[in-house]
């Protein structure tokens, strides 16, 4: 089955028997990977209880059209804002009608109306009911707004009756929901990235640090969102929204951002290290401000882990993408490191004067970039980070495949040589 990553789906739960069977279509659609929010009618609440389904969701559960608290939070227009997709199962044959009459006299319907994306309707009700002209009508006025019909199956029904009418199986529904969606590069898969930069403390009120503002790691993680991919980012102190649907963490060291890659990386695919890490911390961390009564300071320095190295040491099946932020001999240096760190690719680009962007490239909104792996190489030129990143999660995405196929997901044609360990 393909993939549901990332999608959020709106469930209108109306008055019928097979109201039972929206729970387990939730925890369907969730095992997929997306997001449910259920809003059920008056009728559906006879059938089945807000509580179930706000437990098997996460989420509250809509119900009231006038409702004051959730009107100033997820009111109808932000519901149907919300949602990627609405999905009404099951349908029961007054709610076809009154969404045939384009009526908005409760939140479903109101949702409905007010809806800018895709809407499914999975019948369910009984054989004589579903064979009612009336009930064609209105199916086939739906049809002509774009409106999806999933099913009904045929068989026996909770009336005694055999006939058309039931709803559909639940993962058959599931499927169905996921046909809506294209499919992404990343779909399905797991992505961790890191990015910014970490601070190492001297004293209460100083920090060892460097200039990089998390703009590529940030526009890497909202690649791979956009790509189909879960995507967790790690994040040194920077000043930057979370891009939408994204999980992020946020730490201040290196050695934080080592036990928050490590504890992360086990549910991952996927490492794209993009932060700056500081190589080296102070040995001491001074209790009080440090004061200027000498011409000379010496700090004494101590070498920081280095995380790419060691969780893909940990987790040779992880496919891993590092960066190398390089002064001179770019492709050398790059290459050196994606052998020392045994990774499957380098991301390297030209830092300091010899940057191509007339402004550098930490902080910068552009960045130039050559892709490794093995003995080859794509140059990606000058580029808004957004841009760059988008290529580079298309180059990478290929390369996960290829080597997905060759190892077979385990990772183990992995060679690791000595190296240069700058
Ligand atoms: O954040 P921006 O302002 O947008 O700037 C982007 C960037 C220049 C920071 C980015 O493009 C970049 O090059 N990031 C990596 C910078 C760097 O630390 O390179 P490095 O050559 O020192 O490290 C090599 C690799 O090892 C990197 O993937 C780094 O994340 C990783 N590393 C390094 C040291 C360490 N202790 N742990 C690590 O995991």
């Amino acid at each position: 089955m393909r993939q549901l990553t990332n999608k959020r789906i709106l469930l209108g739960v109306t008055g019928s028997v097979a109201a039972y069977k929206a729970g387990e279509l939730i925890r369907e659609l969730r095992r997929a990977g997306a997001e449910v929010r259920v809003v059920l009618t008056r009728s559906a609440a006879e059938f089945v209880t807000p509580l179930t389904f706000q437990a098997l969701s996460g989420h509250p559960v809509n119900a009231e059209l006038l409702d004051a608290e959730t009107e100033a939070g997820m009111g109808h227009i932000e519901l149907a804002r919300w949602a990627d997709c609405i999905l009404v199962a099951p349908a029961s044959a007054d709610f076809l009608a009154r969404l045939a009459q384009g009526r908005a006299d409760d939140l479903l319907t109101a949702v409905c109306l007010a809806r800018g994306v895709p809407l499914a309707v999975t019948p369910a009700m009984n054989q004589k009911m579903w064979a009612n002209a009336a009930t064609q009508a209105n199916l086939d006025a739906m049809r002509g707004r774009g409106v999806l019909i999933f099913g009904p199956d045929s068989g026996e029904q909770a009336c005694g009756e055999t006939g058309p009418g039931r709803m559909l199986e639940v993962p058959a529904i599931t499927e169905a929901v996921s046909e809506l969606f294209t499919t992404g590069s990343l779909q399905g898969r797991t992505v961790l990235v890191t990015a910014g930069p970490t601070r190492e403390v001297i004293d209460p009120v100083r920090f060892l640090a460097n200039h990089s503002s998390g703009k590529m790691g940030f526009s890497i993680a909202e690649a791979a969102q956009e790509a189909g991919a879960r995507v967790i980012l790690v994040s040194g102190p920077v000043n930057l929204p979370t891009p939408d649907r994204v999980e992020r963490i946020d730490v201040i060291s290196a050695e934080q951002m080592l036990a928050e890659v490590q504890e992360r990386v086990v549910s991952a695919d996927i490492l794209v290290a993009a932060a700056a890490v500081a190589d080296y911390r102070p040995v001491q961390v001074a209790t009080e401000k440090i004061r200027k009564t000498h011409d000379r300071l010496q700090l004494e320095l101590v070498r920081n882990p280095d995380i790419l190295r060691e969780v893909k040491r940990a987790h040779p099946r992880l496919f891993c993408l590092g960066f190398a932020a390089e002064t001179e001999d770019l492709h050398a240096h790059a290459r050196a490191k994606l052998i020392d760190k045994g990774i499957e690719m380098i991301a390297a680009n030209r830092v300091g004067a010899a940057a191509e962007d007339a402004e550098g490239v930490f902080g910068s909104d552009t960045n130039a970039l050559s892709l490794l792996w093995g003995e080859d190489c794509v140059e990606l030129p000058l580029a808004p980070k957004a841009k760059l990143a988008r290529q580079l999660i298309a180059s990478l995405a290929q390369r996960f495949d290829d080597w997905s196929k060759r190892t077979n997901g385990r990772g183990d044609n992995i060679v690791t040589l000595p190296g240069n360990r700058n």
